[in-house]
């Protein structure tokens, strides 16, 4: 009563004596709830001069006297804090739901011309109406109604209005939903998705080999697992069926659900699990009067077609979903297009941050340009390229980017919070990939050239790409292992990575012959990171990749001699290092290596060792491979690098 009642006993004095109201309100009505001993009180009131519509509650225990706080009254009804937010984020996005996904704005048609711009604005609309920053149990406004649902008011955002959103009624369910004891489901090949409690979840089993599409192919582009729920974000509807089907050329299953409504949400599972983020993309806005989903094929009237999914109205008319998907995926939303200017804090590894200002273009054709302000010497960042809107959760619209920067792509997804004040602000939060802002990697780093003129890098606080966890057999290198240079002056070379970089000897190859060949070099216990060769010229001789264990490093072996490549040497296992090896040409004729289980020594008790390269088993303990001779040594000789003295672009 303190919000309003000074205004409403103006209004019945001013009534009373005949005078025009002094009151900024034109009509207050209210609404209570008992509850025992508790009185709520819902008022709203509608403004004199426009079309506002306000909303205060209140409430009192009369048994107490004390007027309970929200959290006191979720306590009092059993309610827990978590379900009562999650329950009235369902509410706004539902209420607004009910005003835009059957129609859009003003009749919006899947088949217009203009639709991913105009469905994409409402997505913008409807992520700010459940973006977190709107929901908090001190902002909620609630009465309690005996054991049924809560009647709230909570900012919903809209089309009309200057302020770009309006307090609205909501009903709060709190707890378990229709789908608690197990729901509709669906599926499309390997691929199936089931309604419930509180949204969607989706799962994939093996397929038969022959099958297609063929699940492992996908598993391993995508990275799933197998007999996993995974649930889906940003699930808001009141859902009554669900329908797994893919679309286009390649297999790429999507979810769509129908409200009781009869509107229609979609949620592309390959997309949202490859990027981080398996959300539902909302209403297909236009959508109305739905009553069913089948497959089915696009012509393209020139004889061509594709795999579609349409969405059947009650008169039988199909609209085709994946279109407009796509059409409102390549868009931007209107308030976010334009010129910003970004000031960005990057944190990095040791604790320490600095700051970044940066120019942001973003187009409505989801083009966005990203320049550093200042460009600076080492990471200059001039990146562009294009955004993809996947779907909405709570921290905004999820979009995922592939950028170039130069010709290196850089992959990931964040999300974007549009707030709707009169400065205009926006939030970016990363949420897989490269982060937008930072150089590849970010960190620090300096360079220079070694005594041969390599460019040498030193680096720091470099992020740790986002990978998936290799399967037991896969036979993918796990990191790299050592690299090996060849050095017109083996000695001199050795003697400066000793001296300037700490690098320390471990064994070294010699013969009567032709005296030292190799000096194996290390930095760590590790027995060596990098060994110089004696060559011809400064070139790089090979690098080694490192797999996991005998069985991972023979499979990895096959699988590139069964692709064709070939084979300089190997398979063996070297004395110096007690590594296995196998070498192999790659198509610019670097050789390359595939090794693993290389000693560990205890460096404390350590003698280099000079082995005499000429008795085989130095070179190969089992046997196994090919002879060594001048003609393979040769072919690690390589090209001279052309790069000495010059260093490569950052
Ligand atoms: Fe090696």
């Amino acid at each position: 009563m303190e919000s309003f009642g000074n205004d409403v006993q103006a209004t019945l004095d001013a009534a009373e004596s005949g005078e025009a109201p002094n009151s900024q309100y034109m009509e207050v009505t209210w609404q209570s709830y008992w509850n025992d001993s508790l009185l709520s009180l819902s008022i709203r009131v509608l403004g004199w001069t426009s079309d506002l519509i306000d909303y205060a509650v209140y409430h009192y225990d009369f048994e107490t006297g004390q007027r309970p706080d929200n959290l006191g009254l979720l306590d009092r009804f059993h309610v827990d804090e978590g379900d009562f937010i999650a329950a009235l984020r369902r509410g706004a996005a539902r209420q607004f739901d009910s005003h835009y996904a059957p129609w859009g704005t003003g009749g919006l048609s899947p088949e217009d011309e203009n639709y991913g711009g105009i469905a994409i604005d409402l997505a913008a609309l409807r992520a700010w109406t459940v973006a977190e920053e709107n929901f908090s149990l001190d902002l909620a406004m609630f009465c309690p109604n005996g054991v049924g649902p809560f009647p709230a008011f909570q900012p919903v955002a809209s089309i009309a209005g200057g302020s770009g959103w309006y307090y609205e009624p909501v009903l709060v369910e709190p707890g378990p939903g229709d789908w608690a004891d197990g729901g509709p489901q669906s599926e499309d090949a390997f691929v199936s998705a089931w309604l419930t409690d509180d949204g969607v979840s989706v799962s994939f089993s093996k397929s038969q080999s022959r099958d297609f599409p063929d699940s492992e192919t996908y598993r391993r582009a995508y990275g799933f697992a197998y007999d996993t729920e995974y649930p889906v974000a940003g699930c808001y509807g009141d859902y009554q069926d669900i329908f797994v089907s893919a679309s286009g050329q390649d297999f790429c299953p999507y979810v769509f659900l129908l409200t009781t409504d009869g509107t229609v949400e979609y949620i592309d599972i390959f997309g949202g699990l490859w990027h981080g983020c398996l959300c539902s993309g909302g209403p297909l806005y236009g959508f109305r009067d739905i009553v069913g989903f089948e497959s089915g094929v696009y012509e393209d009237g020139f004889g061509g077609g594709y795999e579609t999914v349409y969405a059947v109205d009650k008169n039988g008319r199909k609209y085709d979903m994946p279109a407009c998907i796509t059409a409102q995926g390549n868009a931007m939303p209107s308030y976010a297009a334009g010129k910003w200017c970004a000031n960005v804090y990057h944190s990095v590894a040791s604790g320490a941050s600095y700051e970044g200002v940066y120019y942001l273009s973003i187009h409505e054709n989801g083009l966005v340009e990203i320049n550093d302000v200042i460009v600076s010497i080492d990471a200059p960042l001039q990146i562009a390229g294009y955004c993809t809107y996947l779907g909405t959760t709570e921290l905004g619209m999820v979009y995922q980017f592939g950028l170039y920067s130069g010709d290196q792509l850089r992959e990931g997804t964040f999300a974007l919070d549009l707030y709707n004040t009169d400065y205009g602000e926006m939030t970016i939060t990363p949420i897989s990939g490269v982060n937008l802002f930072d150089a590849p990697g970010g960190g620090y780093g300096f360079r220079f050239f070694d005594v041969d003129g390599r460019t040498i890098e030193i680096s720091a606080d470099v992020a740790t790409r986002a990978h998936r966890r290799i399967e037991e057999r896969e036979a993918i290198p796990v990191r790299l292992s050592h690299v090996v240079l060849n050095s017109p002056d083996l000695n001199r070379t050795r003697d400066w990575y000793e001296r300037h970089l700490g690098f320390r000897l471990s064994d070294t190859l010699s013969s009567h012959r032709v005296g030292e060949v190799m000096h194996f070099m290390r930095i760590s216990d590790q027995h060596h990171s990098m060994a110089l060769a004696k060559g011809p010229h400064t070139s790089l001789h090979h690098i080694s990749f490192e797999m996991r264990g005998l069985d991972e490093y023979m499979r990895g072996s096959g699988r590139v001699l069964r692709a064709g490549h070939r084979k300089i040497w190997g398979p063996g296992r070297h004395m110096a290092g007690d590594n296995t090896f196998t070498y192999f040409l790659d198509p610019h004729g670097n050789t390359v290596e595939y090794t693993t289980e290389l000693e560990l020594l205890d460096e404390d008790t350590w003698h280099p060792h000079v082995y005499d390269f000429s008795e085989p088993e130095v070179s190969d303990q089992w046997g196994t491979a090919n002879p060594m001779n001048e003609l393979v040594a040769k072919e690690s000789f390589n090209d001279p690098d052309r790069g000495c003295f010059v260093a490569p672009p950052v």
